[in-house]
């Protein structure tokens, strides 16, 4: 809830230019007639000059005032996405709860549908628990090589308007999460420490959401020396395995959006890696 110090405003009414929702107008009245929907988003609060604005309910919130320009410049934040890369060779040590707890602040500050921060975050330190999530998936896998590999699966593949060539890539990568000869966990890569974004399943906004905030987490890991991987195989395997979505202590209501090894590097990468620049059309 919004409140409004009348003693310090000075009804400049930046407060309500900048309110999305409409609870606020013309300088220090908050409007309340049950029909405006206040988001929480705090950009009231955060632009007001004199500091008079306060929203309730955010217990453990520190106030963080902003300097005039960020803290970071562009090459800076560029030179940090350049060179940020997923890591698959941890150290044997877990993540400490210190910098996952960072990890999933950060994954907290991400834009959201409607302010609505729906994503939920799950770690998993648990040795036996992250042993029998990757059994549970390769056993997945398995079962749906089997189910390609059926007489008539690639003429369905076909009928469904699908590329026949990505059913072979597919059939390849799965196999090699028990067939590789080169390393033998190309699943979990041996991390030691699972996070996992989850969205509410019948919330289609909230599945971006999660996305973005898992993506937060992942910049911000390079600055704090914490490797980080996407675990696509998972992701996947979690949404069509009930029986995995509950080793993963995840509700049947939630749909898992992200899941990210994590793990202290054992090499650091020397070079950005080379990218091309997006197509872009420009009007
Ligand atoms: C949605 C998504 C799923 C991914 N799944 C996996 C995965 O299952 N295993 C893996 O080793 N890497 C996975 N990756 C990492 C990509 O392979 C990696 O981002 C890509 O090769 C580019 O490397 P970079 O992240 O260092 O730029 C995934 C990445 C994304 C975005």
């Amino acid at each position: 809830m919004i409140e409004i110090d009348e003693a310090k405003c000075n009804g400049c009414n930046l407060c309500a230019s900048v309110c999305i929702g409409g609870p606020i107008y013309k300088g220090p009245e908050v409007r309340d007639d049950g029909r405006i929907i206040c988001v929480e988003c705090g950009h009231c609060y955060a632009i007001c000059p004199e500091d008079a604005i306060t929203l309730t309910g955010f217990a453990g919130f520190k106030p963080h005032e902003l300097a005039e320009k960020p803290p970071v410049d562009g090459p800076a934040m560029m030179a940090l996405l350049r060179g940020r890369r997923s890591g698959r060779m941890y150290k044997p040590e877990p993540v400490s709860r210190e910098h996952v707890q960072e990890l999933i602040e950060a994954a907290s500050l991400a834009p959201s549908a409607h302010n609505g921060h729906l994503t939920k975050a799950y770690v998993c330190y648990d040795e036996g628990t992250i042993s029998r999530i990757r059994e549970r998936t390769i056993s997945y896998y398995r079962r749906l090589v089997w189910f390609f590999e059926l007489p008539g699966f690639p003429l369905v593949w076909r009928l469904m308007g699908l590329d026949p060539e990505e059913l072979e890539v597919l059939k390849y990568a799965f196999r090699g999460l028990w067939e590789s000869d080169k390393n033998d966990d190309i699943l979990l890569y041996g991390t030691k420490t699972l996070l996992t974004f989850t969205a509410p399943r019948r919330n289609a906004m909230a599945l971006g959401d999660a996305w973005i905030a898992a993506q937060n987490a992942v910049n911000y890991a390079e600055t704090i020396g914490v490797a980080t991987c996407y675990n696509g195989f998972l992701i996947h395997a979690a949404n069509h395995d009930k029986g995995l979505r509950k080793t993963m202590g995840i509700g049947g209501g939630e749909k898992v959006v992200a899941v990210l090894n994590l793990g202290y590097p054992r090499h650091r990468y020397r070079r950005a890696a080379p990218r091309r620049i997006m197509d872009t059309a420009w009007q």
